[in-house]
């Protein structure tokens, strides 16, 4: 790394690309195809950075032994998945310590009428509000010092962090506007960027699985924290489980439409016909090209194969790498080190913006 300030190195870069994966316990199809496909996807014509957020894991209870497990397990999964660790930089959140340090800076720009309309801390916290940690409430801000410790332009997650995302660039830009002064002053405005210091940053939401639904109702997410393991596949389902789960996935009497639009008003047949597509490659309309008019005695052991087919050889590369604990830390430990190079010259920047001695 350039001893340039993170502001003159943006200049000169590729887009950069944050994101980041919760280790609390197992991955699941919407991850996958929500976020970490397109994680992979993204290399090409991105300089990437994909973060395991253990800080935010904490923010529920998480179990000491199963945090680590979980942590190296979601490394493993990106790796398998087909992310570069050496040309991109995979780490945990807590070893770079600039992702707290700029969140209590962030916690004093974002506003409690902000925070108090997240839906997510709602969902998480349910009735018993009063019960829940203050991480959890935080846990917006912390994840806009995640994105903004880098000065990240594109941010690819599922369709449920859209509202922590524009959450973001709000806090972004009153940070901005609050010491615009300040960062004229100090010559750390971007160019174009109508002077401010914090880019704000893109959401990509995109492709056909942005929102992979529960087999077992097609209304709600598929989520880690639903109780009925038969409501997801996880990434370390084996070939017989995934079949077994397909075959019970909740459905309706009528065969598949033939068009897009016949798929209206069924959430389970729309579910899986977009699980199909996002695993081929196609379509909504081309999935159903080949299968409308077909019932779901077709579809599913059809669908139960591409899944198979799809997710064995993560499954099975996830095992080879856990078998080797040590690669998987020296890939965190290593890629700390170069996220730490890229958040601390900007952080540096934060701190002298504020008035804090440095
Ligand atoms: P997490 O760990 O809950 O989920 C990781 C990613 O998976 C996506 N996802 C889904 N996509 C489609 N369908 C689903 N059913 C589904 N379930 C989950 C999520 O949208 C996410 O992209 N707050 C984030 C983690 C985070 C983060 C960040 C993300 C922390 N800091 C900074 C981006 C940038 C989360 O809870 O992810």
């Amino acid at each position: 790394m350039s001893g340039n300030s993170g502001t003159e190195q943006m200049s000169k870069r590729k887009p950069r690309v944050f994101s980041g994966v919760q280790p609390t316990g197992n991955l699941h199809l919407g991850n996958y195809l929500g976020a970490i496909v397109r994680f992979v996807d993204l290399q090409q014509d991105h300089e990437c950075i994909y973060c395991v957020v253990d800080m935010h894991a904490i923010t529920v209870w998480q179990d000491p032994q199963e945090l680590l497990r979980s942590t190296r397990e979601v490394t493993a999964a990106f790796i398998a998945a087909g992310i570069d660790p050496e040309e991109h930089i995979v780490f945990n959140q807590s070893q770079v310590s600039q992702h707290a340090e700029l969140a209590w800076v962030l916690n004093c720009t974002a506003r409690i009428g902000w925070l108090n309309r997240m839906t997510q801390f709602k969902e998480k916290a349910g009735k018993n509000r009063e019960n829940a940690s203050v991480g959890l409430y935080d846990y917006p801000v912390l994840m806009a010092a995640d994105i903004l410790a880098y000065h990240a332009d594109r941010v690819p997650v599922g369709e449920d962090q859209k509202q922590h995302l524009e959450l973001t660039r709000d806090i972004a830009q009153k940070f901005n506007n609050d010491y615009a002064q300040r960062i004229a002053e100090l010559g750390l405005a971007r160019e174009g960027e109508d002077g401010g210091f914090f880019p704000l940053p893109e959401p990509l939401i995109q492709g056909p699985a942005t929102r992979v639904m529960s087999l077992r109702d097609g209304t709600k997410k598929m989520s880690k924290s639903d109780p009925s393991e038969y409501s997801r596949i996880n990434l370390s389902d084996d070939a017989d489980m995934i079949a077994k789960k397909i075959r019970k996935a909740k459905t309706d009497p009528e065969p598949l439409p033939e068009s897009v639009e016949g798929l209206e008003g069924r959430a389970e047949a729309a579910n899986l016909v977009g699980i199909y597509a996002a695993l081929a490659g196609l379509t909504k309309e081309q999935v159903l090209a080949e299968f409308g008019g077909r019932g779901f005695a077709e579809f599913k052991p059809a669908l139960a194969d591409l899944v198979v087919e799809k997710l064995a050889p993560i499954n099975a590369e996830m095992k080879r790498l856990l078998d080797d604990v040590g690669y998987i830390d020296s890939v965190l430990r290593s890629g700390a080190e170069r996220a730490r190079a890229i958040a601390e010259p900007i952080f540096d920047d934060v701190k002298r913006i504020v008035g804090f001695l440095a």
